[in-house]
């Protein structure tokens, strides 16, 4: 199969981590008869230095365009000064709305080999852990109705509204037991439906999207209850459903339980096959340009979108299972080196990857 990929390098360590992962899909596509057309475009501020802006017509266009994006990070000191509306990361922004990427997927996976980089304790981290988080991305409270009202007794007021429609709930609902039937077959929906009239409406339209997939077991949990859960027991997740917010908040949660800035991916999809794929990690300037980036957050990133963008999942499999065979073999990049084991750089570290695919 034929698929157009738009690539966004962006700046730091973007470029190295792209480049290793490409080599990779490169290698992918030969192995299994797929043919990957990379175009490489404009975003952040590589953007602002070419052409004065963050998020260039054009990339935009081509994005569109394309079966998927591929992100490496944007930002820097170099353009900390600019204005809000002007800096690099407006280009994730702008992305997100003009492609309309409604739900934002962040697995949180720790793995056995580097179950030493985990805060929690080594008992609860034994078995592994394997969470995804599915985040609604485009309503909630960062989208509703705010304001300020001078009247009151305390003095001035500001608000914010949470809200979400049927229609909205459904979507991402949908999206997380499609994701659930390809993992474990667990959704937790989050919410506090114990005070807020949304998670209420939320609660009941999950419940009703679940009598859809009879084989996913469906619970509910209050996003306080979620916060402990997630420290004390995470095995009792697989997948996690929840608002924007509440999301926010979980899914940088989560992935602090594994420990490895430089092994998470994420993923943002649309309606319809579109979506884009980027780690969850920036730009890091302080190792940009030195060999030392860990590109396998942007890797499993790639495995992501041959799962959800193109239907590959045996190929995301393959991938993933090349990852978890390198660290078997104990070879670490940098930021997740520890006694024993062997130290390799970005190229070696995807060198290494391209060779276990199989
Ligand atoms: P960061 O994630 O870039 O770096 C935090 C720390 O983690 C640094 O010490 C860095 O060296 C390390 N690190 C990050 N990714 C790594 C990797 N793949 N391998 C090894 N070590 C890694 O976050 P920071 O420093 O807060 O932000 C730097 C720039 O990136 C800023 O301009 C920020 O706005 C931007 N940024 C961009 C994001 C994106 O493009 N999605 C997300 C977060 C930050
Ligand atoms: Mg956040």
């Amino acid at each position: 199969m034929k698929f157009n990929i738009a690539t966004i390098p962006g700046d730091g360590i973007g470029p190295e981590v792209i480049e290793e992962t490409i080599f990779v899909l490169n290698k992918v596509a030969e192995m299994h008869g797929h043919e990957f057309s990379f175009q490489e475009v404009l975003a952040g501020g590589i953007a602002i230095d070419k052409t004065g802006k963050p998020l260039p017509e054009e990339t935009v266009e081509i994005c569109k365009n394309s079966d998927a994006v591929l992100l490496g990070a944007v930002g820097g000191p170099k353009w900390d000064t600019l204005p809000g509306d002007q800096r690099p990361e407006k280009a994730l922004l702008g992305l997100r709305e003009v492609l309309g990427l409604y739900a934002n997927l962040r697995p949180a996976v720790l793995y056995t080999a580097l179950k030493e980089a985990s805060p929690l304790r080594s008992d609860i981290v034994e078995k592994g852990i394997d969470i995804c988080v599915v985040r609604e991305l485009t309503g909630g409270i960062y989208f509703g109705e705010r304001g300020r009202k001078k009247e009151g007794k305390m003095g001035e007021a500001a608000y914010d509204t949470e809200a979400y429609s049927v229609g909205e709930v459904e979507r991402i609902a949908r999206t997380a037991f499609e994701i659930a039937m390809k993992r474990d077959k667990r959704v937790t929906s989050v919410d506090k439906a114990n005070i807020l009239e949304s998670s209420r409406l939320w609660r009941s339209v999950v419940i009703e999207v679940a009598k859809d997939y009879p084989e996913v077991t469906l619970d509910h949990m209050y996003v306080d209850n979620a916060a402990m859960q997630l420290v004390r027991y995470p095995q009792q997740f697989d997948v996690i459903v929840t608002s924007n917010m509440f999301g926010d908040i979980l899914s940088d949660e989560a992935s602090m339980l594994t420990g490895s800035i430089g092994m998470l991916p994420s993923a943002s999809l649309a309606e319809g096959n579109l979506g884009m794929y980027e780690p969850i990690h920036g730009s890091a300037p302080d190792i940009a340009g030195e060999n030392k980036a860990n590109p396998i957050a942007t890797i499993l990133s790639a495995a992501m979108m041959l799962r959800h963008s193109f239907q590959l999942d045996k190929e995301a499999q393959i991938i993933e299972e090349a990852v978890v065979k390198v660290l078997e073999k104990n070879y670490r990049t940098a930021d997740i080196m520890s006694k024993g084991m062997t130290l390799v750089g970005t190229k070696e570290m995807g060198k290494l990857i391209v060779e276990e695919l199989k």
